[in-house]
């Protein structure tokens, strides 16, 4: 049977089906040696990508424009509000309209949850949203969830540890709504009380057959995880600043506490202090495969909607 992926912008996980999830991450396996290789494929030969990161990136906005390069394609864009007539008191509506008159897609960052969806309402072009505030980080899930199955070869039957800054952090909440599609997943949640897993994200895995607990410390699951999902405390969305100094460096990994341990620690990065560098150098570390895997992984995704929604 020929698979279709039938989403034409990727705003929110909650829209994928495990079908369509299944559909990016094969895609993704059949472009790994053209990211590998540092080879360009004529896939997207003609077509323009618009970045429009109204909110800081390293990752995400320079895997996209990676990943459209490696398919032939070219980007244009902004970096920050500063630098877009935005910053003139020009609308993210006109804005957004001004890309779809210029681009084949649009990638969009906004320190706001909704924006994406809004961008989408307004224009015929495909809408990937690169983070909405402490909403959803889709795309982010996809590259984790490749990671997981490349990995370890599986994304059922495991048990996960998503550790820190579980209110806040977009890429956790995106990432418990796509396992609540695998069979026989337990989710631990290791945050202090500050900082858990907000009630809209629990309502929703708790639809799914997800099992969840929340632990305080990581000494209590460090035996029984496959993966350890650490996060970085997110200060930029601390109202108070005194707020975020008090649980700054609540949970660090250090190479001896996994030591003997059969995981592996994923972090979507950028970390600050969460994980210790000593365990850059050990079998543990997946960080740094996870963001090398974000470009066969968005090649696939842009791959997927240009040529599904030409324009
Ligand atoms: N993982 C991630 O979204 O990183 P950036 O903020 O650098 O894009």
């Amino acid at each position: 049977m020929i698979k279709i992926f039938k989403l034409k912008n990727i705003i929110s996980i909650k829209d994928f089906e495990k079908e369509d999830i299944d559909y990016i991450l094969d895609e993704a396996s059949k472009l790994e040696n053209i990211a590998k290789s540092r080879e360009v494929s004529e896939e997207l030969k003609g077509k323009i990508l618009g970045l429009m990161f109204f909110e800081p990136s390293t990752r995400t906005r320079m895997s996209f424009e990676t990943s459209m390069k490696r398919l032939n394609g070219e980007c244009i864009g902004f970096e920050s509000s500063g630098s877009s007539s935005v910053s003139k008191g020009e609308s993210i509506a006109d804005t957004a309209k001004m890309f779809e008159g210029y681009c084949d897609a649009l990638v969009i960052r906004h320190e706001l949850e909704g924006v994406s969806k809004f961008i989408s309402d307004i224009v015929d072009v495909p809408v990937i949203n690169a983070g909405d505030g402490a909403g959803q980080h889709p795309t982010q899930t996809l590259l984790d969830l490749y990671t997981i199955r490349k990995v370890i070869g599986k994304i059922d039957d495991l048990k996960i540890a998503l550790v820190g800054d579980l209110k806040f952090g977009r890429t956790v909440h995106s990432l418990s709504n796509a396992l609540g599609l695998y069979k026989n997943v337990k989710i631990y949640l290791v945050s202090p009380p500050e900082l858990k897993m907000p009630e809209e994200v629990l309502h929703d895995i708790n639809k799914t057959n997800i099992t969840w607990e929340e632990v305080d410390s990581i000494e209590k699951i460090i035996d029984d995880v496959d993966v350890l999902y650490v996060t970085r405390i997110q200060k930029e969305r601390f109202a108070d600043i005194e707020d975020y100094m008090k649980i700054k460096g609540a949970y660090i990994i250090n190479k001896k506490m996994l030591e003997g341990k059969d995981l592996i620690v994923m972090h979507p990065l950028p970390r600050i202090d969460e994980i210790d560098t000593d365990v850059d150098n050990t079998k543990y570390n997946k960080y740094f495969t996870q963001a090398a895997n974000a470009v066969p992984v968005r090649m696939a995704i842009l791959k997927t909607l240009i040529k599904n929604n030409p324009k």
